[in-house]
């Protein structure tokens, strides 16, 4: 249980003099939101362009069965022209992107809101000549290059549906998710740099064709100059195809519920299922919690670090930023190269206002001490926010302190790739901060803390269990991608008339949430997501392996780490070569985030009498804490349990 009674961090005066919201502000809007849905959301819908102006706003019904999410249902627009057309009138030759390549050699790029315009309706002309429509999907397997926020645009003013697949995934990750998605086309790079390696995503490309079950093609973004093979009639260069190109692509009028993208993210159960965004409700959100959360003014330069590959990447790098004018940084490289400065020195080049990142960076920055922070000029900093996991206090101290030099407030936003854009955060001149906790919902947003067994709400300051929301946001994922059954399955059967996140919370004695961390089989290593029963699947396809079960260990820099229990086959012996080889398997199937960081040779594994697997157990065992292991009585053959804690390797 976090220590939630801590010293608060109150916004400076001065900051509060100049922040959009203020701590009554934030209260009469957020009062507002919650007793007039429509009232509040008809108004502040406005905030982005419609071709035809909604007349329904809320429409929504979280019954269990019959769970349908609609708003602004009746109105059209077109998301590329909101987040680039309607700002070249007035901000045309103002920086959109800023690009900051790998190599710290000076090649940064500012693209100006006229040059996006021109990329963009390049691409999408290219698009559709290769035969993309309203509707069609297209994956895009891209580093971080302009190009990735090029292509989802391009997709966004053409009515494509964009499946943005981390290059972090392996060929077989990136086939499983064409295949799911039945993409028409394929965007990828010759190479990715990172950190000073390059990785062939080319290469990835071409393996996950083999197992591309239907026609796609293949389009190649030029990028590191790596050596490449190449399928004619598949495959085609990006830059020959937009040579000659119409840089003028008419916006498509899209309906405010059509589809705009799918992303893959992990459950608990079974594969990564794909999360479906919708137009309008989506851009609203994610530009008013980009303007709010980070008290985001004109004229400011704006770094949120995620990778796009994520949902943070879509909300608050691309869709979010863009839609309100913004400047937008976009970073190739990690933040350890060349050294453990180069965040603080890409602030310092670009006089970054408000900088977003995950607690794991954090972490893994502060290990390397003060030095590389106090070496650059940060006085350009305003806001600092974090995402993906809880932060725990030290972290948090640390950014407060030695980055923020206690002058910036620090917004600790939870969300989820479901959720759309943030849901509980502080707004850095309304709210009093406390370390560790994500702190109040955002407009709009009603959270219930319920009691994980019986499913009653728990009212009051004080209290802990499972967090859900009790009403719909324009945001909110509204289906999984060819499966509603298992949309409603998974977030509205346990918790009848809620929305379910999956997460455990408290809520203090001022009211304040404190996000505890995942109450499924979810894991969260260095803020990536991965479900346990993928890793599991993974290891369980390898032939030397008869069961495996997987479980999260508390981990000082990734938040966790990947700890497996493995039975062999009858005939395979425990080696530390077949470990190896375990490993590099579960890299090859899922990526190098996924690979386990322990593997544990377990003849048995502890179940209950009619089969079910006991993770508690194993989740203590792994963390060292089997002295705590809990009731024992219903396990089929105890034994099996010593033998895990004499055997154990996180000791
Ligand atoms: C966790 C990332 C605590 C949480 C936007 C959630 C957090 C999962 C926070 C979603 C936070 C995200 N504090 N935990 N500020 N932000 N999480 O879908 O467990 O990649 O359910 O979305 O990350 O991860 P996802």
């Amino acid at each position: 249980m976090p220590e939630t009674d801590v010293k608060k961090h109150e916004p400076s005066p001065d900051f509060v003099k100049h922040a959009h919201v203020d701590a009554a502000k934030y209260e009469e809007m957020y009062k507002a939101s919650i007793e007039d849905p429509d009232g509040f959301w008809g108004e502040h819908g406005k905030r982005i362009d419609w071709i035809k102006p909604y007349t329904k706003v809320k429409n929504t019904d979280f019954t269990y069965g019959q769970v349908d999410i609609k708003w602004f249902e009746d109105g059209t627009l077109n998301v590329a022209a909101n987040c680039i057309d309607r700002h070249l009138k007035d901000r045309g030759d103002q920086t959109a992107i800023i690009w900051v390549p790998d190599e710290d050699d000076g090649s940064d790029q500012h693209i100006s809101y006229n040059q996006l315009s021109s990329h963009v309706n390049k691409f999408a002309n290219v698009l559709k000549g290769m035969g993309v429509g309203r509707g069609d999907r297209v994956v895009i397997y891209l580093p971080m290059i302009p190009q990735a926020a090029y292509a989802m645009l391009a997709c966004a003013r053409i009515g494509a549906i964009h499946s943005v697949v981390f290059a972090g995934f392996s060929p077989d990750a990136l086939a499983s998710r064409v295949n799911g998605s039945e993409a028409k086309v394929v965007i990828t790079a010759d190479g990715g740099p990172r950190g000073g390696k390059v990785t062939s995503l080319k290469d990835n490309a071409d393996k996950a064709f083999e197992k591309i079950e239907h026609d796609a093609k293949l389009l190649v973004v030029k990028r590191a100059g790596n050596d490449i093979s190449w399928t004619d009639g598949r495959d085609h260069w990006l830059h020959e195809l937009e040579d000659g190109v119409s840089d003028d692509c008419p916006p498509e009028e899209m309906g405010a519920e059509d589809p705009l993208f799918i992303l893959y993210t992990s459950g608990s159960t079974g594969q990564p299922k794909g999360v479906v965004h919708t137009q309008g409700g989506y851009l609203v959100y994610t530009s008013m919690t980009h303007e709010y959360t980070f008290d985001y003014h004109d004229g400011d330069v704006y770094w949120c670090t995620a990778d796009v590959g994520w949902v943070t990447g879509h909300s608050y790098i691309v869709y979010g930023p863009l839609a309100n004018g913004a400047t937008t940084v976009m970073f190739e490289g990690v933040p350890t190269y060349p050294d453990a400065g180069r965040f603080w020195k890409i602030c310092q080049d670009h006089k970054v206002a408000q900088f977003y990142t995950a607690p794991t960076a954090i972490r893994a920055l502060m290990g390397k001490g003060n030095g590389p922070v106090e070496k650059y000029d940060l006085s350009s900093l305003k806001v600092l926010g974090t995402v993906g996991e809880p932060i725990n206090p030290e972290a948090w101290n640390w950014y407060d302190q030695v980055v923020g030099k206690g002058r910036c407030p620090i917004v600790d936003t939870w969300w989820q790739t479901e959720t759309g854009g943030h849901m509980l955060t502080p707004l850095p001149g309304a709210t009093a901060t406390k370390p560790g906790s994500a702190t109040q919902p955002f407009f709009g947003v009603q959270p219930v803390v319920l009691d994980a067994e019986s499913g009653s709400v728990l009212e009051g300051p004080g209290v802990e269990g499972v967090l859900a929301i009790a009403d719909s946001w324009p945001s909110q994922m509204r289906t999984v991608y060819g499966d509603h059954e298992r949309f409603m399955n998974t977030y509205f059967q346990q918790y009848k008339g809620y929305y379910f996140t999956e997460d455990g919370c408290m809520r203090d004695e001022d009211g304040y949430y404190w996000i505890t961390g995942r109450v499924d089989d979810v894991l969260n290593v260095s803020g990536h997501r991965m479900g346990t029963a993928e890793i599991e699947s993974a290891l369980v396809s390898h032939p030397a392996v008869n069961e495996a079960a997987v479980v999260g260990v508390p981990h000082e820099v990734k938040g966790q780490a990947i700890y497996c229990y493995v039975s062999l086959m009858d005939g395979h012996e425990p080696s530390e070569e077949l470990k190896k080889e375990l490993q590099t398997h579960v890299r090859t199937e899922i990526g190098p985030i996924a690979k386990p960081d322990f593997i544990q040779w377990a003849p048995g594994l502890p179940k209950t009498r009619s089969g079910k697997i006991m993770r508690r157990i194993l989740r203590k065992v792994a963390a060292n804490e089997h002295e705590q292991l809990g009731d024992t009585s219903t396990l089929a053959e105890p034994e099996v349990v010593d033998d895990l804690i004499a055997n154990r390797l996180n000791k």
